[in-house]
């Protein structure tokens, strides 16, 4: 793991997108795993700025989402078709069709899921994976305990899931209690993954995924026998750490 941690959030959000921009323009038809949450949206941000300023050509690339809730619709304001439309893909230049979000309303979640697996084998799996992480240790939506070789399926949220992502609906009533998830395996398929978290309130996590023992019941702490994963945190994330750390 190849830990790096930067002052603020902003620095965290401008060197991430400068890492993916040069995957990008290394690799044109780069196939994106992207994250939702609070944490990548300066990395968002600055992606659109560099699309915007400097030319950033996302025409080529296939992205795959992590996850998306059962029963929201896609035009829900909390859906994360929603969320990535808003916050990324309206603003770029990307080709729709290649974009890929898990379907949170089909008839048969089993069959999506597994369809879901097998596009992106076809696409030559994922090269590079942006992941945030909970504040309990999830990835995407694998929870405590997830089976750490799981591939992408339906998974009940825990209740403090439930109640750190009520903060964006109006009500804790309001939040579904379940997702379709890539598994833990299918995030260790990507042939490189970026971890990136910022804040006080992800100090022990973050301490536990790196330094800790590697565990179902922190799934991130997975990461630590994947062979390419940077993670890339603010001083308070990294505040726990007793590893030296680069900056
Ligand atoms: C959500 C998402 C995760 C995300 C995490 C952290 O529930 N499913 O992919 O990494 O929670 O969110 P935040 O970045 O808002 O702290």
């Amino acid at each position: 793991m190849l830990i790096i941690q930067k002052n603020s959030y902003e620095e965290i959000s401008t060197l991430a997108a400068k890492i993916i921009a040069q995957k990008i323009k290394n690799k044109p038809n780069l196939v994106l795993g992207l994250a939702t949450g609070s944490t990548p949206l300066g990395l968002y941000k600055a992606l659109i700025n560099m699309h915007k300023n400097e030319g950033l050509d996302f025409s080529k690339i296939t992205t795959f989402n992590l996850d998306e809730y059962i029963g929201l619709p896609q035009t829900h304001n909390q859906s994360y078709y929603y969320f990535m439309h808003e916050n990324f893909f309206n603003h770029i230049n990307i080709s729709k069709r290649l974009i890929n979000i898990p379907d949170g309303m089909s008839e048969k979640h089993d069959i999506a899921c597994n369809q879901y697996e097998d596009k992106i084998r076809h696409a030559g799996g994922i090269d590079f994976q942006i992941l945030g992480i909970g504040s309990n240790g999830h990835i995407a939506f694998n929870e405590p305990g997830s089976s750490l070789n799981s591939r992408t399926r339906v998974k009940p949220l825990s209740k403090k899931t439930i109640k750190d992502n009520s903060r964006f609906f109006n009500s804790i009533d309001e939040v579904p209690t379940k997702s379709i998830t890539m598994g833990i395996g299918t995030i260790m398929s990507s042939q490189e993954i970026l971890l990136i978290a910022n804040g006080l309130n992800k100090a022990e996590i973050i301490k536990s995924c790196i330094e800790g023992p590697i565990s179902a019941m922190c799934p991130a702490s997975i990461l630590q026998m994947h062979r390419k994963v940077t993670v890339l945190l603010d001083k308070d994330a990294a505040s726990k750490l007793t590893l030296e750390i680069e900056s």
